[in-house]
């Protein structure tokens, strides 16, 4: 281990407000909480950053169609999305949101930096505009006939049939999706900020090992093609911030998106008393880490570094993107009822099994991950109740009838102690590396070790021969202090049940170096069923309520 303590910063992407939290979205909040936990347990200084992304225009028309205002949408989003969080055990230092005035400043900074270094320039561009609803559409909001294919129905800037990508201007016969009106073209100034400025830079920072090996050759075709100058204004109606010295132009929700990562870490420190500029500063020591979905990879590897360079603040030290969640190996589906919330899993299922499934899936890459419904239930019963549970519940019990909760004062088998124990540094590493499901596998192969102990040992049959109490004693005092081991390794994916193991064992919240410590001479508890099997009736509940949903 490390002696020198690090001061890390962790995000995860700002959810919208417009809609709930789903399993897909869980992914990347288990996957950044897990590696948080593990640095906490390392005792390094790590602080873990969140808020809702409150603007932009789905947002404003999705209060118009509540008939509520903007602000009251997106209190009570934050709300709904935290109390997901909470429950998943997703622990946040601090989780707000973009629409807050720090981020505002902090955008303001931004933009007027890049702007006094020539970095934004203005410029006059043709868009569609629906004429009853008076405002700007945007491409999302577009539908018509592709231009390539003839496809009816397709989005203004791609096509789902052939995978063109055009400009709205291009599709045949356009509807605004809002008001059904066909849009006109309508001409509007907007602020452009200059990425190619930032080509050199960026080219070199991809490729200093801030980045998956996956992304940065991605990031080559679009170095290739050239780097595009990138429109950062909208004009009114929008819900967003204004731009400095303009009368109705708006920053676009992904330019302040990002800024809102430091603004809630800002807000933080606030509260702690934190030296925010010691934290952001371009030379500071601090590491910062952005885990994000493969899908806004253009936004986190190019714009935000180039923003960041450009206005004399910190980048980020790494780029951890994570591949999309499939149920039954296909696209969430709201009508096959796998398009599932997290509250509707909370509803059903125990969060720490889906934590467990995840983990036991994930690794530092790119690919997608697939949720199969069967396996979950077995892998989760088999490795965590079969393996790790089991052998709580195997050793406790003698402990408590037979020695009065004491455990003895030796280890019985000193050899399979230290083996566990010294896997400590294995572990430490997938785990810091993001690769869980190597840190799983090398985990639930030493319970197999674990359990094959006790199985050789059979305390059951020593607790009815006579004068075998002190073996019986330290057979199981061996057996929990193994128990004790795999409970702290996983306490980075489960740590309920570490909580829960804490109580049972009488013991302080269990950290990493705790892994070379004993647990001897001491009372434990009472046992009490530290986790449940997943019942099948539970999940097919699960499906059910989330059909019921979508109706
Ligand atoms: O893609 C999304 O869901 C965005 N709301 C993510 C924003 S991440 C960051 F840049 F704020
Ligand atoms: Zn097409």
């Amino acid at each position: 281990m490390k002696d020198k303590q690090r001061q890390i910063l962790v995000t995860s992407a700002l959810p919208y407000a417009n809609g709930p939290i789903h399993i897909g979205h869980m992914l990347e909040y288990i996957q950044t909480d897990i590696w948080v936990r593990f640095q906490k347990m390392r005792g390094n200084q790590c602080f873990y950053i969140c808020a809702d992304d409150s603007h932009g225009t789905p947002i404003m028309l999705k209060a118009q169609e509540k008939n509520v205002p903007p602000e009251t949408l997106i209190e009570q989003m934050k709300n709904e999305h935290e109390r997901d969080f909470h429950d998943f055990a997703i622990d946040f230092d601090n989780y707000y949101s973009t629409h807050s005035t720090e981020n505002q400043m902090l955008a303001n900074i931004i933009f007027e930096k890049l702007n006094e270094r020539g970095h934004i320039k203005k410029r006059v561009i043709k868009q569609l505009y629906d004429p009853e609803k008076n405002m700007f559409l945007p491409d999302r909001f577009i539908r018509g006939t592709c231009p390539k294919c003839n496809a009816t129905n397709q989005y203004g800037d791609n096509c789902e049939v052939c995978g063109a990508t055009y400009s709205p201007t291009d599709l045949i016969n356009p509807i605004s999706a809002i008001t059904g009106k066909e849009p006109i073209e309508k001409e509007s100034e907007h602020y452009f900020f200059k990425l190619y400025d930032f080509n050199e830079i960026l080219h070199k920072w991809t490729r200093e090992g801030h980045l998956q090996n996956e992304v940065t050759n991605k990031l080559d075709e679009w170095f290739e093609a050239g780097l595009q100058e990138w429109d950062i204004s909208r004009d009114e109606p929008y819900f967003g911030f204004k731009i400095p010295n303009t009368e109705n132009k708006y920053f676009y929700v992904w330019l302040d998106a990002p800024i809102g990562y430091l603004a809630s870490f800002k807000n933080f420190c606030e509260k702690q008393k934190i030296d925010f500029n010691y934290w952001c500063n371009p030379d500071t020591s601090t590491e910062m880490y952005h885990f994000i979905g493969k899908d806004i990879i253009y936004f986190h590897a190019l714009f935000w570094p180039a923003m960041l360079q450009g206005s004399d603040f910190r980048k980020p030290s790494a780029i951890y993107a994570h591949g999309f969640l499939t149920v039954e190996g296909q696209k969430m589906s709201k009508s096959r009822g796998t398009y599932i919330t997290a509250r509707s899993y909370l509803n059903h299922l125990n969060p720490e099994y889906l934590r467990y499934y995840f983990a036991a899936k994930l690794s530092a890459g790119i690919d997608d991950i697939d949720l199969n419904l069967d396996d979950f239930l077995t892998r989760v019963n088999s490795d965590l109740i079969g393996k790790v549970i089991n052998i709580a519940s195997r050793c406790s019990g003698f402990i408590n009838k037979n020695f009065d909760g004491k455990l003895s004062n030796n280890i019985h088998d000193l050899d399979i102690q230290s083996e566990i124990a010294n896997a400590s540094d294995v572990i430490a590493d997938a785990y810091e590396n993001r690769e869980y499901s190597k840190a799983m596998r090398e985990i639930m192969t030493l319970a197999d070790k674990a359990n094959q102990y006790i199985d050789h040992h059979k305390p059951w049959v020593i607790a009815k021969q006579e004068n075998r109490d002190d073996e019986l004693q330290s057979i199981c005092t061996t057996g929990i202090n193994l128990y004790r081991l795999l409970a702290l390794y996983l306490k980075p994916v489960l740590p309920t049940i570490a909580k829960n193991t804490e109580e049972f064992l009488n013991i302080d919240p269990l950290e990493w170096k705790d892994s070379k410590k004993m647990l001897l001479n001491h009372k434990i508890e009472k046992y009490s069923p530290i986790m449940t099997r997943i019942e099948k009736k539970k999940i097919e509940d699960m499906i059910t309520e989330t059909k019921n949903n979508n109706q």
